[in-house]
């Protein structure tokens, strides 16, 4: 019998579970880490290992709210581009929402989009399953996925969930993670009357407020507590209701926040126009301050770039016409990275937020460590050197990015999903794929 192929990473600072680092050595086989350690003997170093020196070795990011738009929207973004996107960006598993053509809404969609993931994606994939008023059954019954997919609110058609009465069943039936888009529809509608007429895209702030944001976080939390059914709050978006989790958050209750949410705010509509109109909204610079400091306290659990590209052509439209959304999995890592290197945060916290604390909120076994047994999705990150975010360079279909100029650091050189080098400086391995992530959920 041979021996299975044995790859090295030779040098690497590597971050350890105890969130120090180590310079060493991890070897890995069959997909899997099998051992980390100051350096680790083989027979002689070959030329397929991997050179680690001067690099910073992390567990690969797991993006918990992208939308890669296949099927149906393929002209926006497809699972191929997407996918190599991610491996540029250092996401080696995603989570995608279900607001795609047909919608994600039964289990033959859900597998219709499994299957296309595993013919097309470089990295590992779940999928959401999305709530309609009348899918209960798909809805308890489907899988795998990561969860229920709320939009309370900035949905149209079968997706849009935004009553109580319709809601409530949801979270009364069934006890798999549900995960909102908290904006109150109502709230939402009413303002839009109030400043119809408005075409300076920057009203989309006011029209869908914090208010509306705050109302519908209210609701699901209050629902979640009655139920004690698993919620995640998706993209939270405000200072305000990071206040209300910091006093009122079960601990069967989760949170994330977007690097956009982070470090854009409502200046950018200045700078970028349209590019930055998204839902929920971009806030005031005050929102950007709590947010940060409720991710640093624990408040926010984890960060999720809610990729959601839109053609430059619809981007050029005028607003309301304009489609809300921004792509991000191509810079959420170094955005993070490099606010750790001007020291708002810690690298171990950046691998925490984008990877280890996403693999325990979902669940997802084996992920989100550097440890022997744990699945070999790594990322070589050089935190020494900085390159801007340039749209020549980026694989996501639309072509364009909100941070576009911005000067990162902690690129990802080589990213590596399930053992295998997807991504090395600049070049992919279009032959690797990704597997179906698995949730302890089901
Ligand atoms: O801005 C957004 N765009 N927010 C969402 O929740 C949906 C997304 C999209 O699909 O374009």
């Amino acid at each position: 019998m041979s021996a299975i192929p044995v790859l090295y990473i030779r040098r690497a600072r590597i971050l350890t579970p105890e969130g120090e680092f180590l310079l060493g050595d991890v070897k890995i086989g069959g997909g899997k880490i099998l051992e980390v350690g100051p350096e680790l003997a083989a027979a002689g170093e070959s030329e397929t290992d991997i050179d680690g020196e001067g690099l910073t070795l992390l567990p690969g990011v797991i993006d918990p709210q992208v939308h890669f738009r296949e099927p149906g929207l393929e002209y926006k973004e497809d699972l191929s581009t997407a996918s190599r996107a991610c491996a540029r960006g250092g996401v080696t598993s995603f989570l995608e929402m279900p607001n795609t053509k047909p919608l994600t809404n039964t289990q033959e969609a859900l597998t219709d989009k499994l299957e296309r993931a595993s013919r097309k994606s470089l990295v590992n994939y779940g999928f959401f399953i999305g709530a309609t008023p009348e899918n209960q059954l798909d809805l308890i019954e489907a899988n795998p996925t990561p969860g229920i997919k709320i939009f309370m609110g900035s949905m149209r058609g079968p997706l849009l969930v935004d009553r109580e009465e319709i809601i409530e069943p949801i979270f009364a039936r069934g006890d798999r993670l549900i995960a909102v888009h908290a904006e109150n529809q109502a709230r939402i509608e009413q303002r839009r009357k109030e400043f119809a007429g408005r075409t300076d895209v920057a009203v989309h702030s006011q029209i869908q407020d914090e208010r509306a944001a705050l109302e519908a976080t209210q609701l699901a939390l209050k629902l979640s507590k009655k139920y004690r059914r698993r919620l995640h709050i998706l993209h939270l978006s405000t200072g305000i209701e990071a206040e209300l989790l910091r006093e009122d958050k079960p601990e069967w209750v989760t949170a994330e926040v977007t690097p956009q949410h982070l470090l854009l705010n409502i200046a950018a509509y200045e700078k970028i126009g349209a590019k930055a109109q998204m839902n929920p909204p971009l806030r005031s610079p005050e929102n950007n301050d709590i947010l940060w400091k409720a991710l640093l306290d624990g408040v926010i659990d984890f960060i999720a770039t809610d990729h959601a590209p839109h053609t430059l052509e619809e981007k050029a439209k005028t607003y309301p016409d304009t489609p809300s959304g921004m792509p991000g999995v191509e810079t959420s890592l170094p955005l993070m990275l490099t606010q750790a290197k001007a020291g708002r945060c810690s690298v171990p916290q950046v691998a925490n937020w984008m990877s280890t604390a996403v693999a325990k909120g979902y669940q997802i076994p084996n992920k989100g460590v550097i440890a022997p047994g744990y699945d070999a999705d790594l990322i070589l990150v050089d935190l020494e050197n900085y390159r801007p975010v340039l749209a020549s360079e980026l694989q996501t279909k639309c072509g364009w990015s909100p941070f576009e100029g911005w000067n990162l650091t902690g690129w990802p050189a080589v990213t590596i999903v399930g053992g295998q080098i997807a991504y090395d400086r600049g070049q992919f391995n279009t032959e690797v794929r990704g597997k179906a992530l698995s949730f302890g959920n089901v």
